[in-house]
């Protein structure tokens, strides 16, 4: 299993992804569009985009983070945003940027655990995930918890790095993705081991076809991946 903090063998992945995203939490925004060259945001806004044919009223963000995927979620005007995530560090720069905005009518940013999530079974209209599920300890608990709290009919967009598949984009893309990226995020972020992990959890996940296929063993149906920008990043849709 892929960990950020290697030498601690004590402590499980999910406490160690917890105190990595506390670490870098003050310069998670600026380093994530940054990193991005802003491209990020583009991303969040087209995995969003597909659910505005379905209206959806009740949306649970989960691994919120900041908190940008659920105030991009506000674009399909919906009553309410919950956002789940492990991390208190990045919850509390979700909230203050939450107040700053003025929308702490729409969005509720709570302490929670995507594989134990603390909602009744078939509560949201849609279950949202932007760059969590690559940190999950147990990627299929808590997708398959994604799926108990979603309503049947309702739809689930997870946005996630993967492996872009082109000769000459990837070699270009591993050399910045491995052998710079790491070095900035360092030094602005303090800590040495969370940028390094960044693409060797990005290596070991499973991307595309072996995504689908976890995603349709936990209950999702009509399934598919949607690769963008050479395929560094895909949004995956499954229907309940
Ligand atoms: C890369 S950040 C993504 C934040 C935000 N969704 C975004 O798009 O910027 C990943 C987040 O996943 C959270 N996370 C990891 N495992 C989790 C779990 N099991 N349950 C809830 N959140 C989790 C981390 O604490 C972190 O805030």
């Amino acid at each position: 299993m892929v960990v950020p903090y290697k030498e601690e063998q004590d402590t499980s992945k999910k406490e160690q992804v917890a105190k990595m995203f506390d670490n870098i939490s003050h310069r998670y925004d600026f380093l994530n569009h940054f990193l991005s060259l802003g491209i990020d945001i583009l991303w969040r806004k087209k995995a969003i985009g597909l659910l505005k044919k379905e209206n959806p009223k009740k949306i649970l963000d989960i691994a919120t983070g900041t908190g940008d995927f659920a105030v991009e979620a506000l674009a399909l005007n919906p009553d309410k945003v919950i956002g789940v995530d492990i991390s208190a560090g990045m919850l509390a720069h979700g909230r203050e940027k939450i107040q700053r905005k003025g929308l702490q009518d729409k969005i509720e940013l709570r302490l929670g655990d995507s594989e134990k999530l603390p909602f009744e079974d078939n509560s949201f209209d849609a279950v949202i995930v932007s760059f969590g599920v690559r940190n999950f300890e147990n990627l299929e608990k808590g997708l398959s918890d994604m799926n108990r709290v979603l309503r049947p009919g309702g739809t689930c967009v997870v946005l996630e790095f993967s492996k872009p598949r082109g000769f000459v984009f990837k070699t270009l893309y591993n050399f910045y993705f491995k052998a710079i990226l790491p070095v900035i995020g360092a030094v602005f972020s303090k800590d040495q081991s969370a940028y390094t992990y960044l693409p060797e959890s990005v290596q070991a996940f499973p991307d595309g076809d072996d995504f689908l296929e976890i995603y349709r063993r936990v209950g999702f149906s009509q399934t598919r991946a949607i690769p963008l920008t050479f395929g560094i990043s895909s949004i995956y849709i499954g229907k309940k």
